[in-house]
């Protein structure tokens, strides 16, 4: 039996950042220690209710510490109603949730258990960067002490999904980015390079229905809505699997085809948001390519797995 990777996912559910979550509490190969929440698809407030009610729908009793509200520098931008529906999970509602989170905040929820456990926890962002920048700036040690940061975000030699330059997680917060990007951690990027070529159908998550009836009937309801965006503006039957993705990366690394460099953010200006390669700075391991169907397969085979109820 292969070790499990302590993981701390930072999200902002989101509709693939549920399918994100489900899919790291079906996968006996991820140990969730904890999740950090932050604004970006929803505001935090929702983010955080989001993701301590879709640990109850899964019976997860596991912590959750609620995370910025707003980006380090910039005006916040708009929450992606269109995108993810005004309460983050489309037409698929949750019963509130009956816990609260952890009375720490994000940003030093990580600081703990990073340094209670030096070289072992790896941190996967799934939405804006402000809460790993936040406890970089108040321990800046943890950069050595984290086992991997592994980044669903950016867009490399691709183009953006906000505009033609940047990605919506980096587009965020992109001073919360460069400092992200500027630390000195073991660091994957996993952009829309490669999310863009994963692409999820019903068909992937119909088994759920059969297996784990709850958290796939909700997370079908929830995906129409996604699916439905999908279909309206790049006319693909399905979704990309964005958040997902990064938690496999980040199990996984032999599906993605990397490249090593330092990356660049634009902070300000119509490009804001835009990374590209860079040459000074710390080298990141760039995915930009992929099996998807190794993905994918991943994917279907834990959601299918009847580990989640
Ligand atoms: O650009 C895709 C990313 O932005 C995903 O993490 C999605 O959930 C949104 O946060
Ligand atoms: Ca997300």
């Amino acid at each position: 039996m292969t070790r499990s990777t302590p993981i701390i996912i930072d999200t902002d559910p989101g509709i693939d950042d549920a399918m994100a979550i489900l899919y790291a509490l079906a996968d006996p190969a991820v140990d969730l220690i904890g999740l950090t929440t932050i604004f970006g698809n929803v505001p935090e407030a929702t983010a955080t209710r989001n993701t301590l009610a879709l640990l109850e729908l899964a019976g997860a009793d596991i912590p959750v510490a609620a995370g910025a509200a707003m980006p380090l520098v910039q005006t916040p931008h708009p929450h992606p109603d269109f995108v993810h529906g005004v309460e983050g999970f489309g037409d698929a509602l949750l019963d509130p949730p009956m816990r609260r989170p952890d009375a720490r905040p994000a940003y030093q929820f990580i600081i703990d258990a990073v340094t209670d456990r030096p070289g072992e926890i790896t941190l996967v962002p799934v939405g804006p960067l402000t809460n790993l920048a936040l406890a970089l700036q108040a321990a800046p040690e943890i950069a050595q002490q984290v086992a991997r940061v592994v980044i669903m975000g950016g867009a490399v030699r691709h183009k953006g999904n906000v505009n033609a330059y940047a990605e919506a997680n980096i587009w965020q917060d992109p001073h919360a980015a460069a400092a992200v990007f500027a630390a000195e951690w073991p660091m994957t990027l996993v952009g829309l390079d490669v999310t863009e070529r994963v692409i999820c159908t019903a068909a992937d998550l119909a088994p759920m229905m059969e297996t784990s009836p709850r958290c796939g009937a909700f997370l079908t309801k929830a995906a129409e809505f996604y699916f439905g965006f999908h279909q309206e503006t790049e006319g693909i039957d399905g979704c990309h699997l964005h958040d997902p993705s990064a938690i496999i990366a980040a199990l996984d690394p032999a599906p993605f085809e990397q490249i090593s460099a330092p990356l660049s953010v634009t902070l300000e200006g119509a490009e804001a948001g835009m990374t590209r390669e860079a040459t000074r700075g710390p080298p990141i391991d760039l995915c930009l390519g992929v099996d998807a169907e190794r993905v994918l397969g991943r994917f279907r085979r834990q959601l299918a797995s009847g580990r989640l109820p």
